[in-house]
């Protein structure tokens, strides 16, 4: 056990281990080599009887876990979505971590509460989202949206659904490509999967509004009572952008919650010039960005906005003995604003990398990035056996290998393969998608610390394991 006042005489180990796996970070394979049960197997069947020194827990660190972690901070992490962060988030969070505030309301940390408002304020007056919106930070997309959908589920049934149960005859709506957590949310909310519709998309996988609003119109007809539709800026397969002014226009028209998805491409509505990506947003009702995927700010860490913030506490409100307060109704006690009672100070954070950053240090690295992108596609759409699947977007590129004498399967097989050798690698990590049914590869160039010349690198993996894949 160390004590608190020797914490000085073992924080050397920590900071320094630290500054080594930063250092060393580029050069360690991006994705986990290990296979299932590697790590479990190393690890004793009982906890210790008696407590063991940090050295001998550090050198376990490096022994037994690095070799099982995923480096979601390298610059070759182009997997998914990053989680990105960035030094100053890191700093705050040691801080939190030092604090350990639990920031369930104003009262347990009044900092806490009035940062949150005010981060989420900051943010809000950048992105182009309304101003008499109000923010709040949840821990991830997929819980900020099952927020939505549950306020969503009170609004038509005048808050009947919270005391008596749901009816069945509730109904959500969202493109086919929208994230699983929609599907998810659907479920926990008891509205049922088989009441989420699923509504096909143009061309560029956008929602088809006129499918929406004709879908509507006919459940209307058959007695369901439509309550939610989720649409997506950018969408996790191609980064897609629904149509939001025509689709806040048909819920408005129909008296539906209409919450917008933007988990990963809200971040760029720090940018002016994306800001048409949300033409409309004021007719719809909540709003959810990730700060943990592309503004700098290490995972967890949620912005979630909505219009009628009454309407949201009206549907968490609980109100025991315990947690009664003389400051109620003058400040935000943020457990009404979402399902946890405990929350973590996930605001810090979020003050450091933006006054780390300030506006213009974001912008500079997000448009670096999208200029980046804008090269890797020229790169593609320039090579002989590569074709672009979608027009790149931001920072993300859909692309594949393709032979014309080759079948479908021959193509999605080729393609299959060829991601296997690029992660094999541990050079690169890249994840799939399937786009109108074809093996597609995804690049993602996200990371913070992501230079010009990590392009070289990416250009050499991808054309040395092609060449594996044409012999
Ligand atoms: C569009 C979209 N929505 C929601 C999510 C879920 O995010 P979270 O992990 O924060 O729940 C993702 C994750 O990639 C996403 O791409």
């Amino acid at each position: 056990m160390i004590a608190r006042h020797e914490f000085k005489d073992y924080v050397d180990q920590i900071t320094n281990w630290i500054h080594q796996y930063f250092s060393e970070l580029e050069h360690l394979p991006v994705k986990s080599p290990v296979q299932p049960g590697a790590i479990i197997s190393q690890l004793p069947d009982d906890m210790p009887t008696e407590g063991e020194a940090l050295a001998t827990i550090m050198a376990d660190l490096d022994k037994i876990i690095l070799p099982g972690i995923t480096h979601w901070q390298h610059p070759h992490f182009h997997a998914y979505f990053p989680a990105n962060s960035s030094v100053e988030s890191v700093y705050a969070e040691m801080i939190t971590a030092a604090l350990g505030a639990q920031c369930m309301i104003w009262e347990t940390s009044p900092a806490a509460a009035e940062l949150e408002e005010k981060m989420m304020d900051w943010l809000a007056r950048k992105m182009g989202i309304p101003a008499h919106w109000e923010g709040v930070i949840q821990d991830t997309a997929s819980s900020a949206t099952l927020v939505a959908i549950l306020t969503a589920r009170e609004k038509p049934t005048a808050f009947e659904a919270n005391e008596k149960g749901v009816p069945p005859n509730l109904r959500v709506y969202c493109s086919t490509q929208t994230h699983s957590s929609i599907e998810k949310s659907v479920k926990i909310a008891g509205i049922g999967r088989q009441n989420l519709i699923k509504i096909d998309v143009d061309e560029a996988l956008a929602m088809r509004a006129d499918l929406l609003e004709a879908q509507i119109i006919d459940d209307l007809h058959q007695g369901y009572q439509p309550c939610c539709v989720v649409t997506a800026v950018g969408t996790t397969s191609t980064v897609a952008v629904d149509p939001i002014e025509a689709i806040s226009a048909i819920c408005e028209k129909y008296d539906i919650w209409h919450h917008i998805d933007a988990a990963y491409a809200g971040t760029a509505l720090l940018l002016p010039e994306y800001q048409w990506m949300i033409t409309g947003i004021e007719k719809a009702d909540s709003f959810v960005f990730n700060p943990h995927k592309w503004l700098f700010t290490n995972f967890d860490c949620t912005g979630y906005y909505v219009k009628d913030a009454d309407i949201l506490i009206k549907t968490f409100e609980i109100l025991p003995e315990y947690l009664k307060t003389r400051t109620r109704g003058q400040v935000n006690d943020y457990r009404d604003w979402g399902i946890p009672l405990g929350r973590r100070f996930r605001a810090l954070k979020l003050w450091f990398v933006l006054r780390g950053y300030g506006l213009q240090g974001i912008q500079t690295t997000l448009r670096a990035h999208i200029r980046l992108n804008q090269q890797f596609s020229e790169w593609v759409e320039a090579h002989p056996d590569l074709e672009l699947v979608v027009p790149p977007f931001l920072n993300v590129t859909c692309f594949r290998f393709y032979d014309p004498d080759m079948s479908k399967d021959e193509l999605d097989a080729s393609n299959e393969k060829w991601l296997r050798y690029i992660n094999d690698s541990g050079q690169l990590y890249l994840t799939h998608t399937r786009v109108n049914g074809h093996m597609t590869l995804r690049m993602v160039l996200g990371q913070t610390y992501l230079q010009a010349s990590h392009l070289t690198r990416i250009q050499d993996v991808l054309s040395s394991t092609l060449t594996l894949v044409e012999t």
